[in-house]
C-alpha cells in the first residue's frame, strides 16, 4: 500500500517532508524526536467533511498502526480553519449520489476505523479546535482523550437527522452521565469549549489555539517517554472499565432500523438540498441549520 510504504519510509529516513505527504487528505508529522508521537492533521476543506475519501485513507493509517512497535502516540488534529471534523458525507447514504461507491462497503470501513480506535495499542488524542459534528465526535468519543480550543463546538445532529450517534454514544453516556447525554443527544445540542470542559466531554479547555497545541504536545511527548508495554497495559486496564463492543453493535441494529425508516432518506434529500450539498455557510451551525430547516 503506497500510504504504509510512505509512513515506513518516514520511520526509517526521519525524512519530514516525505513524512508531511503521507496521504492526500491525512498530514503526518513528528511531535517528539523519535517519532513514537505523531500528529494526523485532518485537511479536507472547507469543512473536513468525512468522506469516502476520507475514510478510506483514515482506514489505511489505522492499518499501518497494526502490530508495529514504533508508535505510541497519535493525535488527530486540523488544519480547516473552525473545523475539526464534520459529519459523514450524507451523500454516501443517498442512493445514486456518488456514482461508483458502495456505500454498505464505506459504512462498514467507517464502523471498523471506530473500532480500532478503541482496540489498536496506541494512545489517541483528539486536538480540537473547530465544529466536531457527528462522524467527528464519534471519533473523538473513540479516542483516549480530548482537548479543546476556544473554536471547538461538539455536538451529535443525529437524532435532529432520524439517527443516533451510533459509534460514539456508549462512551459518551460515559463521560458524561446518562442525564446529560440525554439533554444533548435528544435536543441535537451545540456544546462550545468551555462547557464540554465543565462537563466531562472533553479533558480541559485553552483560551488559545497556542496554549491548546503546547498543552497537547507536551503531554503526548510526556506519554511517549515511557515503555510501550506500560502504556498499552493502561490503555487495556482503562477500557476492561468502559463500553463493550457488544454495545455498539446493540447500538448499530437501533442505528439501522432508524436507517431503514421512510422519514429518514426523506430528511437526509432536504438537508442536502437546503444546505447546498454540506456547503461552509451551512456547516457552521449544522446542528441548528438541521432543527431550523427541517422542524
Ligand atoms: C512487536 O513486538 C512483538 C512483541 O514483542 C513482536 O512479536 C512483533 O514481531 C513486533 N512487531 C514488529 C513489526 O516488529
Ligand atoms: C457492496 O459492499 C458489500 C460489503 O462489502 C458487498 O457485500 C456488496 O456485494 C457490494 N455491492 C456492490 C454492488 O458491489
Ligand atoms: C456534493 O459534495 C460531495 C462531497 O464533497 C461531492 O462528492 C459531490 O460531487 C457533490 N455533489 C454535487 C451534486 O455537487
Amino acid at each position: 500500500m503506497f500510504f504504509f510504504n510512505q509512513l515506513m519510509l518516514c520511520s526509517i529516513l526521519l525524512a519530514a517532508p516525505l513524512c508531511a505527504t503521507a496521504s492526500q487528505h491525512l498530514h503526518h508529522s513528528c511531535i517528539n524526536k523519535d517519532c513514537s508521537a505523531l500528529r494526523l492533521t485532518v485537511s479536507n476543506p472547507p469543512v473536513n467533511l468525512w468522506d469516502a475519501n476520507v475514510i478510506s485513507e483514515f482506514g489505511d493509517f489505522l492499518e499501518s498502526l497494526d502490530g508495529q512497535n514504533k508508535t505510541k502516540v497519535v493525535v488527530l488534529a486540523s488544519d480547516v480553519p473552525a473545523f475539526y471534523i464534520a459529519q459523514i458525507d450524507l451523500n454516501i447514504i443517498t442512493p445514486g449520489a456518488l456514482p461508483g461507491v458502495n456505500a454498505t462497503e464505506v459504512l462498514e470501513q467507517y464502523y471498523a476505523n471506530l473500532n480500532k480506535l478503541s482496540a489498536i495499542p496506541v494512545i489517541f488524542i483528539g486536538e480540537v479546535n473547530g465544529r466536531a459534528w457527528g462522524a467527528g465526535d464519534e471519533h473523538l468519543m473513540r479516542m483516549d482523550m480530548r482537548f479543546a480550543g476556544p473554536q471547538a463546538v461538539f455536538g451529535a445532529p443525529e437524532a435532529a437527522v432520524g439517527l443516533i450517534h451510533v459509534g460514539g454514544m456508549q462512551q459518551l453516556v460515559g463521560l458524561i452521565g446518562p442525564g446529560r447525554a440525554s439533554e444533548y443527544m435528544l435536543s441535537a445540542a451545540q456544546v462550545g469549549a468551555e462547557e464540554a470542559a465543565r462537563i466531562g466531554w472533553v479533558n480541559s479547555a485553552y483560551p488559545t489555539a497556542h496554549a491548546l497545541r503546547v498543552h497537547v504536545d507536551k503531554l503526548a511527548t510526556r506519554i511517549a517517554l515511557f515503555h510501550i508495554e506500560v502504556i498499552r497495559a493502561t490503555k487495556a486496564s482503562i477500557a476492561a472499565r468502559g463500553p463493550k463492543l457488544k454495545d455498539f453493535q446493540d447500538d448499530l441494529v437501533r442505528f439501522d432500523a432508524l436507517a431503514a425508516m421512510p422519514f429518514l432518506s426523506k430528511n437526509v434529500g432536504e438537508i442536502l438540498a437546503l444546505s447546498n450539498n454540506q456547503s461552509l455557510q451551512w456547516e457552521l451551525n449544522n446542528n441548528d441549520n438541521v432543527v431550523k430547516g427541517l422542524y
